[in-house]
């Protein structure tokens, strides 16, 4: 790790693999030789269009997507999805009803969203436990009159993700991945669509990245607006405006990191190390308190707090100190949050559990 870094534990946007910043800057001025940058370049240029070509290969060679989903880049980061989903699908079923799994707050304002364009309906939440775990629910709650069912595979905020994707039947699944897309395998076939901002474990904030099954490009409400239709974006490969064209490089120097690094597989083995290093200093002692339910714990976004709380800001500012940043969560409870996405070393994490270790043998 270079002396001038911090390890960055905030939630998005967050740490980029080192070795993709340096590339950027070392072609920044000048890109593949044209003596411009690539943000200088147009987007229907054929300097820009081999770097969307490249990101498409790289996405299918890393995730293993069936050929029979596109890949659309859209503005509006994760989001806009929450409109863009329910304008684009709920036409699918004359009831124009979605379902929802509500396992965080963004699978709340997802829901909201969605209410706005048809019928919605909470088939299970664990909101009860202010989302300290994903729902348990029955099967027979998937309603096959529905137009799509809706889950986030990872809640960024408490720190919870779904270990295997609900059955449900010929209900297309949705699943809202911004916080892990990439960072453990997934099985796509079993979604419909699956989509992420690209600010965690994939690039630059502002993007969207959509893989959506064929079949589901036809049903879009006739008040969807242009910049929003997913049959569109598959038809004119995501340029149906000037394309955010700097996040689209960024994504395609991360995905070619990953696939360095052994692809997704690799990741995973490492991420799951990185968050067993944490959970087993949290768990060693009743000085740290977990939030998220054993067997619901995320890999990428790790809460906890500190039992005695007046120490609270004590350990922000000694963790800042020592190039820890950003570690503080988003609510007063659990008030601690370590978000380490692909790109957090083991170093970084290491750190921070030696650390916490040495906190507590101090102020324990
Ligand atoms: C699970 C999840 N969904 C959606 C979003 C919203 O993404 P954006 O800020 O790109 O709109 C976030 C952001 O943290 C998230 O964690």
């Amino acid at each position: 790790m270079r002396s001038d870094r911090i390890f960055n534990f905030g939630a998005g946007p967050a740490m980029l693999p080192i070795e993709v910043m340096e590339k950027a800057q070392k072609e920044f001025l000048n890109y593949n030789g044209m003596g411009a940058s690539i943000i200088e370049l147009s987007h229907r240029g054929q300097e820009f269009i081999s770097v969307l070509d490249r990101c498409d290969r790289l996405i299918r060679e890393l995730s293993g997507l069936p050929d029979n989903y596109k890949i659309l880049y859209m503005p509006g980061g994760g989001q806009m999805q929450f409109s863009a989903v329910p304008l684009n699908l709920l036409g699918r079923m004359p009831q124009k009803k979605a379902l929802f799994i509500e396992s965080g707050s963004f699978t709340r304002m997802a829901r909201e969203e969605a209410s706005r364009y048809g019928a919605v309906k909470v088939i299970a939440s664990s909101a009860g436990t202010d989302f300290d775990r994903i729902p348990g629910f029955d099967h027979n709650a998937i309603e096959q009159d529905a137009s799509y069912a809706f889950i986030t595979s990872n809640n960024t905020v408490r720190g919870t993700c779904w270990n295997k994707f609900p059955a449900t039947g010929e209900v297309p699944l949705i699943v809202d991945a911004t916080s892990d897309i990439f960072s453990r395998q997934m099985d796509f076939s079993q979604c419909g669509l699956v989509f992420a901002g690209l600010q965690k474990n994939l690039g630059p904030a502002g993007l969207g990245l959509v893989l959506v099954r064929d079949d589901l490009l036809e049903y879009a409400m006739p008040q969807t607006p242009r910049l929003l239709n997913y049959k569109l974006y598959s038809e004119e490969h995501s340029l149906v405006n000037t394309i955010n064209t700097f996040a689209v490089y960024m994504l395609m120097l991360v995905l070619e990191w990953m696939v360095d690094r052994g692809g997704i597989s690799q990741l995973q083995v490492i991420n799951e190390i990185k968050a067993k290093t944490l959970y087993d200093v949290i768990d060693r002692s009743d000085f740290y308190q977990d939030f998220a339910q054993k067997g619901h714990r995320s890999t990428v976004n790790v809460t906890f707090s500190v039992a005695n709380r007046s120490l609270l800001d004590v350990f922000l500012s000694e963790a800042n100190e020592r190039g820890l940043y950003a570690l503080k969560g988003l609510n007063a409870y659990p008030s601690l949050r370590a978000s380490i996405y692909n790109a957090m070393p083991l170093e970084g994490v290491q750190c921070l559990a030696d650390f916490m270790k040495d906190f507590e043998h101090r102020y324990g």
